[in-house]
């Protein structure tokens, strides 16, 4: 199972192809109601790592709903069909009778069920009345499945518009697009800092960076050079190198797809000999030779 797959809510029980036809409904909330259940949804431990686009889709998706005191909202051992976000008031959760802890508000619970197609884990029952945002499984597993779909091809996409990678099977480059993550910075954010350990590799995807290295006699900066969307760096730690050799911080907005060492030396079996390729200028085919050679050496 690659990453982005891992969470994406059991694939099998739904036909990718059927996607497009799910259509989502979205409930109003106030701007307090969506914060907070935002917060919860990033405060989840296995739902922190959605990305923000998810987070926000299943946020409007989530609906209002309501329990007395003493419900049963989960029962242990039977299918889950809903996550729930609670707002206000207190839940117990329980499993063979014994006490596992209460929750209180801003906290997402039936998690479990959903994410990994397994039974109901506890039982979930209201201490007092409770005021809850719920999302259904099949809505849930839409927008997990339809925006890693998306992500894939574009990704994919934006490989293949890379000349380092365009000579990579096409079954690599989604493999590739697979287990990508994608970062964002702020102007100014260090990306890589000069002498910090790291084992990722970085393709900047929108935006610009600066390299700079410092003068090991006066301690100062020097810029060495910038880069821009399609260019990549981080290279050396692929190579074993776990110390950085350079400093790289975004110019403006930046976002950039990250490969860790064992996923591209898994993915990537060196680039085809850029010779076979047809270069409209000694530069660019001098620049695709380097890379090439890099790539071979690395894997
Ligand atoms: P799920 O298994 O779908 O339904 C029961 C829910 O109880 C489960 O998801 C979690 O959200 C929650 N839960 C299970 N075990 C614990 C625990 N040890 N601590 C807190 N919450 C739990």
């Amino acid at each position: 199972r690659t990453k982005r797959q891992a969470i994406s809510a059991e694939p099998s029980a739904l036909d990718p192809s059927q996607l497009t036809d799910v259509t989502l409904t979205s409930y109003c909330k106030s701007k307090e109601s969506s914060e907070l259940i935002q917060k919860a949804l990033m405060d989840n431990d296995f739902m922190k790592h959605l990305e923000h686009g998810q987070i926000l889709t299943i946020m409007d998706c989530m609906r209002p709903t309501s329990l007395t005191k003493g419900c049963c909202v989960i029962q242990e051992g039977d299918d889950g069909s809903t996550v729930y976000v609670l707002e206000e008031g207190m839940v117990e959760v329980t499993k063979q009778g014994k006490k596992l802890c209460s929750i209180g508000p801003e906290k997402v619970f039936g998690e479990l069920a959903i994410l990994y197609n397994c039974t109901r884990t506890a039982t979930v029952t209201a201490l007092t009345d409770i005021k809850l945002w719920a999302i259904d499984r099949q809505d849930f597993q839409t927008i997990m499945m339809r925006t890693g779909l998306i992500k894939l091809s574009q990704y994919t996409d934006f490989l293949r518009s890379v000349p380092s990678f365009q000579s990579l099977p096409e079954d690599i480059l989604s493999k590739l697009a697979d287990v990508l993550e994608e970062t964002h910075y702020s102007d100014g954010d260090y990306i890589i800092r000069q002498g910090a350990s790291g084992d990722t590799f970085f393709i900047i995807s929108q935006g610009q960076v600066k390299v700079s290295q410092q003068n090991s006699d006066t301690d100062e900066q020097v810029p060495e050079k910038t880069l821009t969307k399609g260019d990549w760096f981080g290279e050396q730690a692929l190579k074993g190198e776990d110390v950085r050799t350079a400093s790289v911080t975004a110019v403006g907005d930046v976002t950039c797809l990250v490969i860790d060492r064992e996923s591209f030396k898994q993915l990537i079996g060196g680039l085809d000999d850029v010779n076979n390729k047809q270069c409209d200028n000694d530069e660019v085919k001098a620049r695709l030779q380097e890379e090439s050679d890099f790539f071979s050496s690395v894997t």
